[in-house]
Protein backbone atom coordinates (compact mmCIF):
# COMPACT_ATOMS: atom_id res chain seq x y z
CA UNK A 1 0.00 0.00 0.00
CA UNK A 2 1.46 3.40 -0.66
CA UNK A 3 2.41 5.93 1.79
CA UNK A 4 -0.44 8.50 0.39
CA UNK A 5 -3.24 5.74 0.69
CA UNK A 6 -2.36 4.91 3.73
CA UNK A 7 -2.47 8.20 4.79
CA UNK A 8 -6.12 8.65 3.66
CA UNK A 9 -7.41 5.45 4.41
CA UNK A 10 -6.33 4.50 8.36
CA UNK A 11 -6.90 6.78 11.82
CA UNK A 12 -3.48 5.43 13.33
CA UNK A 13 -0.04 5.14 11.71
CA UNK A 14 3.31 4.53 14.38
CA UNK A 15 6.86 5.20 13.26
CA UNK A 16 8.77 2.54 14.52
CA UNK A 17 12.72 1.10 13.77
CA UNK A 18 15.97 0.99 15.21
CA UNK A 19 17.35 4.60 16.69
CA UNK A 20 18.25 7.38 13.99
CA UNK A 21 16.58 5.72 11.13
CA UNK A 22 14.38 8.94 10.30
CA UNK A 23 11.08 7.60 12.47
CA UNK A 24 10.27 11.51 13.81
CA UNK A 25 11.39 13.32 10.34
CA UNK A 26 8.91 10.53 8.41
CA UNK A 27 5.85 10.84 11.65
CA UNK A 28 6.36 14.60 11.09
CA UNK A 29 6.44 14.76 7.53
CA UNK A 30 3.48 12.42 7.45
CA UNK A 31 1.61 14.41 9.55
CA UNK A 32 2.28 17.15 6.53
CA UNK A 33 1.22 14.88 3.76
CA UNK A 34 -2.15 14.12 5.72
CA UNK A 35 -2.92 18.02 6.50
CA UNK A 36 -1.94 18.84 3.07
CA UNK A 37 -5.00 16.22 2.24
CA UNK A 38 -7.53 17.89 4.55
CA UNK A 39 -6.95 15.92 7.46
CA UNK A 40 -6.76 17.27 11.02
CA UNK A 41 -3.93 15.63 12.49
CA UNK A 42 -2.20 15.03 15.89
CA UNK A 43 1.30 14.23 15.78
CA UNK A 44 2.57 12.38 19.29
CA UNK A 45 6.67 12.75 18.90
CA UNK A 46 9.84 11.97 20.67
CA UNK A 47 12.05 13.87 21.34
CA UNK A 48 12.46 15.88 17.57
CA UNK A 49 15.77 17.51 16.64
CA UNK A 50 15.57 20.75 17.48
CA UNK A 51 14.78 22.98 14.28
CA UNK A 52 12.47 19.91 13.47
CA UNK A 53 10.23 20.81 16.77
CA UNK A 54 10.88 24.55 15.71
CA UNK A 55 9.20 23.86 12.35
CA UNK A 56 6.25 22.07 14.38
CA UNK A 57 6.06 24.88 16.65
CA UNK A 58 6.77 22.80 19.94
CA UNK A 59 10.61 23.98 20.46
CA UNK A 60 10.05 24.42 24.12
CA UNK A 61 9.64 21.53 26.64
CA UNK A 62 5.84 21.01 26.71
CA UNK A 63 3.11 17.95 26.08
CA UNK A 64 0.70 20.18 25.67
CA UNK A 65 -0.83 19.68 21.84
CA UNK A 66 0.55 22.53 19.43
CA UNK A 67 -1.38 23.48 16.59
CA UNK A 68 0.90 24.66 13.51
CA UNK A 69 0.04 28.08 12.22
CA UNK A 70 -1.55 27.73 8.95
CA UNK A 71 0.99 31.06 7.94
CA UNK A 72 3.81 28.59 8.69
CA UNK A 73 3.30 26.24 5.97
CA UNK A 74 2.04 29.62 3.79
CA UNK A 75 5.50 31.19 4.34
CA UNK A 76 6.86 27.97 2.32
CA UNK A 77 4.30 27.74 -0.09
CA UNK A 78 2.68 24.93 1.59
CA UNK A 79 -1.23 24.98 1.18
CA UNK A 80 -2.69 22.76 4.02
CA UNK A 81 -6.76 22.31 4.06
CA UNK A 82 -6.45 20.56 7.07
CA UNK A 83 -4.46 21.07 10.36
CA UNK A 84 -1.40 19.81 11.81
CA UNK A 85 -0.96 19.76 16.06
CA UNK A 86 1.93 18.37 17.66
CA UNK A 87 2.61 16.86 21.40
CA UNK A 88 5.33 15.91 22.11
CA UNK A 89 5.64 13.01 24.96
CA UNK A 90 6.82 13.42 27.96
CA UNK A 91 7.04 10.17 29.81
CA UNK A 92 7.54 10.98 33.40
CA UNK A 93 4.46 13.57 32.86
CA UNK A 94 2.04 10.70 31.11
CA UNK A 95 3.09 8.44 34.01
CA UNK A 96 2.36 11.33 36.34
CA UNK A 97 -0.89 12.06 34.87
CA UNK A 98 -1.39 8.16 35.24
CA UNK A 99 -1.38 8.13 38.67
CA UNK A 100 -3.71 11.03 39.58
CA UNK A 101 -5.93 9.41 37.77
CA UNK A 102 -6.09 6.36 38.73
CA UNK A 103 -5.28 7.06 42.59
CA UNK A 104 -8.44 7.09 44.67
CA UNK A 105 -7.15 10.31 46.57
CA UNK A 106 -5.04 13.26 45.99
CA UNK A 107 -2.67 12.55 49.08
CA UNK A 108 -2.30 9.09 48.02
CA UNK A 109 -1.28 10.56 44.52
CA UNK A 110 1.13 12.88 46.37
CA UNK A 111 2.74 10.11 47.99
CA UNK A 112 3.18 8.12 45.55
CA UNK A 113 4.28 10.98 42.92
CA UNK A 114 6.99 11.68 45.85
CA UNK A 115 8.03 7.98 46.43
CA UNK A 116 11.76 7.76 45.06
CA UNK A 117 11.28 4.11 43.95
CA UNK A 118 8.23 5.61 41.47
CA UNK A 119 10.01 8.00 40.30
CA UNK A 120 13.32 5.78 39.37
CA UNK A 121 10.51 3.51 37.58
CA UNK A 122 8.63 6.28 36.01
CA UNK A 123 11.63 7.55 34.12
CA UNK A 124 14.54 4.59 34.11
CA UNK A 125 13.18 1.64 33.72
CA UNK A 126 13.71 0.02 30.01
CA UNK A 127 10.18 -0.37 28.17
CA UNK A 128 8.52 3.01 29.84
CA UNK A 129 8.72 5.17 26.89
CA UNK A 130 7.10 2.60 24.61
CA UNK A 131 4.44 2.11 27.59
CA UNK A 132 3.81 5.51 27.49
CA UNK A 133 3.62 6.04 24.01
CA UNK A 134 1.14 3.55 23.76
CA UNK A 135 -0.80 4.92 27.02
CA UNK A 136 -1.20 8.26 24.91
CA UNK A 137 -2.06 6.45 22.13
CA UNK A 138 -5.10 4.80 23.78
CA UNK A 139 -6.11 8.05 25.00
CA UNK A 140 -6.17 10.44 21.90
CA UNK A 141 -7.16 7.49 19.57
CA UNK A 142 -10.75 8.09 19.65
CA UNK A 143 -10.50 12.05 19.82
CA UNK A 144 -13.20 13.18 17.82
CA UNK A 145 -11.19 16.71 16.94
CA UNK A 146 -8.49 14.72 15.14
CA UNK A 147 -8.91 12.55 11.87
CA UNK A 148 -5.36 10.58 12.16
CA UNK A 149 -3.15 10.09 14.68
CA UNK A 150 0.40 9.92 13.90
CA UNK A 151 2.37 8.56 16.33
CA UNK A 152 6.56 8.26 16.66
CA UNK A 153 8.26 6.27 18.57
CA UNK A 154 11.87 5.59 20.73
CA UNK A 155 13.99 3.23 19.16
CA UNK A 156 13.45 -0.37 18.89
CA UNK A 157 16.10 -3.12 17.91
CA UNK A 158 13.53 -4.67 16.16
CA UNK A 159 10.50 -2.88 14.69
CA UNK A 160 7.33 -5.06 16.59
CA UNK A 161 9.62 -4.94 19.65
CA UNK A 162 7.67 -1.74 19.93
CA UNK A 163 4.40 -3.51 20.45
CA UNK A 164 5.45 -5.72 23.26
CA UNK A 165 7.25 -3.15 25.38
CA UNK A 166 4.07 -2.56 27.19
CA UNK A 167 3.63 -6.40 28.66
CA UNK A 168 7.29 -6.49 29.05
CA UNK A 169 7.06 -3.52 31.41
CA UNK A 170 4.24 -4.96 33.32
CA UNK A 171 6.16 -8.65 33.55
CA UNK A 172 9.18 -6.58 34.78
CA UNK A 173 6.98 -4.40 37.27
CA UNK A 174 5.36 -7.90 38.39
CA UNK A 175 9.01 -9.69 38.27
CA UNK A 176 10.10 -10.98 41.99
CA UNK A 177 13.32 -9.17 41.61
CA UNK A 178 11.24 -6.33 41.45
CA UNK A 179 9.04 -7.02 44.75
CA UNK A 180 13.00 -8.37 46.20
CA UNK A 181 13.63 -4.24 45.02
CA UNK A 182 11.08 -3.16 46.50
CA UNK A 183 10.96 -5.00 49.75
CA UNK A 184 15.02 -4.06 50.08
CA UNK A 185 14.28 -0.58 49.36
CA UNK A 186 11.25 0.24 51.54
CA UNK A 187 13.10 -1.62 54.81
CA UNK A 188 16.36 0.58 54.25
CA UNK A 189 13.64 3.59 53.78
N1 LIG B 1 14.74 10.80 4.47
C1 LIG B 1 15.83 11.34 5.02
N2 LIG B 1 16.90 11.64 4.28
C2 LIG B 1 18.01 12.17 4.81
N3 LIG B 1 18.15 12.45 6.13
C3 LIG B 1 17.12 12.18 6.91
C4 LIG B 1 15.91 11.61 6.42
N4 LIG B 1 15.06 11.41 7.46
C5 LIG B 1 15.71 11.85 8.54
N5 LIG B 1 16.94 12.32 8.22
C6 LIG B 1 17.92 12.86 9.17
O1 LIG B 1 18.42 11.78 9.95
C7 LIG B 1 18.60 12.20 11.31
C8 LIG B 1 17.77 11.32 12.23
O2 LIG B 1 16.39 11.50 11.94
P1 LIG B 1 15.27 11.29 13.02
O3 LIG B 1 15.55 12.10 14.25
O4 LIG B 1 13.97 11.51 12.34
O5 LIG B 1 15.48 9.76 13.35
P2 LIG B 1 14.79 8.89 14.47
O6 LIG B 1 14.59 7.52 13.91
O7 LIG B 1 13.59 9.59 14.99
O8 LIG B 1 15.93 8.89 15.59
P3 LIG B 1 15.78 8.39 17.12
O9 LIG B 1 15.79 6.88 17.05
O10 LIG B 1 17.02 8.94 17.77
O11 LIG B 1 14.51 8.94 17.65
C9 LIG B 1 18.18 13.66 11.37
O12 LIG B 1 19.34 14.44 11.30
C10 LIG B 1 17.34 13.85 10.13
O13 LIG B 1 17.38 15.16 9.68
MG1 LIG C 1 13.06 10.08 16.99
Amino acid sequence: MSLSSLVESRRVLVTVGAGGVGKTTTAAALGVAAARRGKRVLCLTIDPAKRLAESLGIAEMTSEAVTVDKARFEAVGVSVSGSLTAMMLDTKRTFDELVLKYSSSKEKAEKLLGNKLYQYVSTSLAGTQEYMAMEKLVAVKDDPRYDIVILDTPPTANALDFLDAPERLIEALDSATMKWFVEAFQSSG
